[in-house]
C-alpha cells in the first residue's frame, strides 16, 4: 500500500463553526507565490473569478471560463496547505440547472483539489445550493453587490439602498443558509445591513465592502496589495506593489541601456579546462 500524505486542512464545517467568533481571515489568490503566503494566514483562500479582471485584464468578471478558474485553482492548490481552497464557479457554468452546476462543480473539485466552490446567489440559487451539497460538495455563497450580475445592476455599485433590495439580500443570504452553504460572502452593503444579514443567518458571513459587523473579512489580494491606481472604497492598501514595481521595472530599463546590469555579480565564471 502506498503511502499517503494527509493534510490537515481546514473544513468547511470548522468554518460554519466559527460563527460568531474568532473572525475569519479569507483573502483571494490566483497563483502558486501568493497562495503559499496567504496559507500562512489565512483561514480560508478563495480563487475567485475576480481574476478575470485583476490577472487577465478583462472589464468584467463575465468573461472568465470553467477553464480559466481550473488552471488558477489548480496553482493556488499546489502551495496551499493549510487553508480551506475555495474556487468561484464562473458566469454561465451553474445557473441554467442544478445538473449543469453539479458538472461545473465536479469539474472543478476533480481536477484542482479544492474543498468548496463558490456562487453568486439569487433567489434561483436555493435549489442548487442543496442539490450540490447532497451530492457532496460544500457551497459558499455570494450575496450583495453580485458582479457577475452587473450588466443587469448596472455596474459595480453598493447594493442594498432601498429597502426592498435590502430585504431581498437578506432573504437571498437566508435562503442560502437554509439550502445547506457553509458561509455566505455579503459584498458592498452599508454597516446597517452588513448586521442585520449577519443575525439573520446561522452561517458566518464574510465581507467585503461590508463593514466589521460581518463574522470574516476577504479582499481581493491585488487591490489591497496596492498593485492598481484606483481601488473601490473599501479596499484599505496594505502595500504599494505598483510603485515597487515601475520602480524595479524602471531601474531594470536604466541598467539595461547604460550596461550596469548584467554586471559582475550576475555573471557565470567558469573555470576554463587546461588540457
Ligand atoms: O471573485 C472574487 O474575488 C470574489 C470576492 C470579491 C469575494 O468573489
Amino acid at each position: 500500500m502506498s503511502a499517503q500524505n494527509h493534510i490537515r486542512r481546514i473544513t468547511a464545517p470548522q468554518i460554519t463553526a466559527r460563527k460568531g467568533g474568532e473572525p475569519i481571515v479569507c483573502l483571494t489568490a490566483y497563483d502558486a507565490p501568493t497562495a503559499a503566503l496567504a496559507d500562512e494566514y489565512c483561514d480560508l483562500i478563495l480563487v475567485g473569478d475576480s481574476l478575470g479582471m485583476v490577472v487577465h485584464g478583462l472589464p468584467s468578471t463575465v468573461g472568465v471560463t470553467l477553464d480559466m478558474m481550473i488552471l488558477h485553482g489548480q496553482a493556488v492548490m499546489r502551495t496551499a496547505h493549510k487553508s480551506l481552497v475555495v474556487v468561484d464557479l464562473p458566469f454561465g457554468s451553474y445557473e441554467d440547472s442544478v445538473e449543469t452546476a453539479f458538472k461545473s462543480a465536479s469539474r472543478v473539485m476533480m481536477e484542482t483539489g479544492c474543498q468548496a466552490v463558490k456562487i453568486e446567489s439569487g433567489s434561483y440559487a436555493a435549489e442548487t445550493i442543496a442539490y450540490l451539497v447532497e451530492r457532496g460538495i460544500p457551497v459558499m455563497s455570494h450575496v450583495g453587490l453580485r458582479p457577475q450580475s452587473m450588466n443587469v445592476l448596472g455596474g459595480f455599485r453598493a447594493r442594498g439602498r432601498s429597502k426592498d433590495i435590502a430585504d431581498e439580500i437578506i432573504e437571498n443570504a437566508i435562503s442560502a443558509a437554509k439550502s445547506g452553504s457553509f458561509a455566505v460572502v455579503v459584498e458592498g452593503v452599508s454597516e446597517e445591513l452588513a448586521n442585520r444579514v449577519t443575525k439573520a443567518v446561522e452561517i458566518p458571513t464574510i465581507g467585503i465592502g461590508a463593514s466589521a459587523q460581518c463574522d470574516g473579512q476577504i479582499l481581493v489580494t491585488p487591490d489591497m496589495l496596492g498593485q492598481f491606481a484606483r481601488v473601490p472604497k473599501f479596499v484599505k492598501k496594505y502595500g504599494d506593489q505598483l510603485e515597487a514595481t515601475r520602480a524595479a521595472i524602471a531601474q531594470y530599463a536604466a541598467d539595461v541601456k547604460d550596461r550596469s546590469f548584467p554586471g559582475e555579480a550576475n555573471l557565470y565564471h567558469f573555470k576554463t579546462a587546461s588540457t
